[in-house]
């Protein structure tokens, strides 16, 4: 079991936490005691998930930038830094996702997926560099099973979460002489969450989803939180590099095939 105890005024930091399982990630860090940054695009968001934060009894905060804006995510960070101090743990998960066919997305459509999830990703780290804790700093990137599994009608989400999966295992490499380690976590199907409504839309497809993991059940905030807390404890300091399925096994079944889930945009 991680010892939480060392997370007690740690500085984390959560790039897209104003929701869903990134939000998972700083509730539970809020409630080990950490200090905790929200950062996504809806000022509300950020300032509601940092107010439940406050209500867990941790200092927080929330801002609003996007992460495709190099400038303003520099400016998060910093302003994140001068509150807390060094980074002990950076979560790297803002995302966009849908369903969409090869044949009929636009490269604005494969460009803006790939701008915020991985060139968004790039940004937040690069720019995180400087003002993680050296020794000692835990990088978490959120990944996804389309990171390995080819998955039709996710191109855009494939090819960015393969070059998140890759990106983890360069900047271990790169950052591990200063003691800092990089790791992802790949969730399987997720209940509740953006993610799951928008890839399971129907009854019929989250039942198909969830017969799909070897586990028989969807996965829950508190399953992909718990490997966050593992991976930045010093349970885990010999981990770096490795990018962890936590699907109920989902994974082993290899590729997804998504054309059930697809109705076309504009279509009744
Ligand atoms: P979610 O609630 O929609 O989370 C996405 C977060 O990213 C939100 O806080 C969103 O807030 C923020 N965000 C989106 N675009 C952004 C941008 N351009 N700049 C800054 N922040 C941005 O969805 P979720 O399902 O929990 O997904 C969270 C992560 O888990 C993603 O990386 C996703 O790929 C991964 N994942 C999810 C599942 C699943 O089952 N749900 C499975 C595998 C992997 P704003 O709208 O305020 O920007
Ligand atoms: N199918 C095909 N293309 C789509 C699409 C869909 N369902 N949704 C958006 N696009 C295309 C748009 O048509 C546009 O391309 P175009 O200019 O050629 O028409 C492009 O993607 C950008 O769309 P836009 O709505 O301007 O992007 P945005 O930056 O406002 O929002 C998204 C980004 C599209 C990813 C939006 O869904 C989002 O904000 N998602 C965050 C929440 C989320 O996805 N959570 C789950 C995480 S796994």
């Amino acid at each position: 079991m991680t010892d939480t105890s060392s997370f007690a005024g740690r500085h984390v930091f959560v790039a897209g936490g104003s929701s869903g399982i990134n939000l998972g990630i700083a509730q539970a860090f809020a409630r080990a005691g950490a200090h905790v940054t929200v950062m996504s695009r809806s000022p509300d968001k950020v300032q509601q998930a940092a107010e439940g934060l406050r209500a867990l009894g941790a200092q927080a905060l929330g801002i609003s930038a996007d992460v495709r804006d190099s400038a303003a995510v520099d400016a998060a960070l910093r302003q994140s830094h001068a509150l807390f101090g060094d980074i002990d743990v950076l979560v790297s998960g803002a995302a966009g996702n849908f369903i969409a066919p090869a044949k009929d997305l636009s490269p604005n459509g494969f460009r803006t997926v790939i701008d915020i999830d991985l060139n968004g990703s790039f940004h937040v780290l690069r720019l995180a560099y400087p003002l993680l804790r050296k020794p000692g700093a835990s990088v978490i990137n959120i990944s996804a099973p389309q990171g390995v599994n080819p998955t039709m009608y996710q191109v855009h989400a494939c090819a960015a979460k393969a070059g998140i999966d890759m990106m983890t295992r360069v900047l271990a490499m790169e950052w591990g002489e200063d003691g800092v380690r990089v790791n992802a976590i790949a969730p399987g199907p997720i209940a509740d969450t953006e993610g799951m409504r928008r890839l399971a839309p129907s009854p019929e497809a989250l039942a198909n989803a969830v017969a799909s993991v070897p586990l028989q059940r969807m996965g829950t905030l508190e399953d992909i939180a718990h490997m966050a807390l593992f991976l930045s404890s010093p349970q885990a300091g010999y981990v770096t590099g490795a990018v962890i399925p936590v699907d109920g096994g989902s994974s082993l079944r290899g590729g997804r095939d998504m054309r059930a889930s697809y109705t076309p945009r504009g279509a009744a």
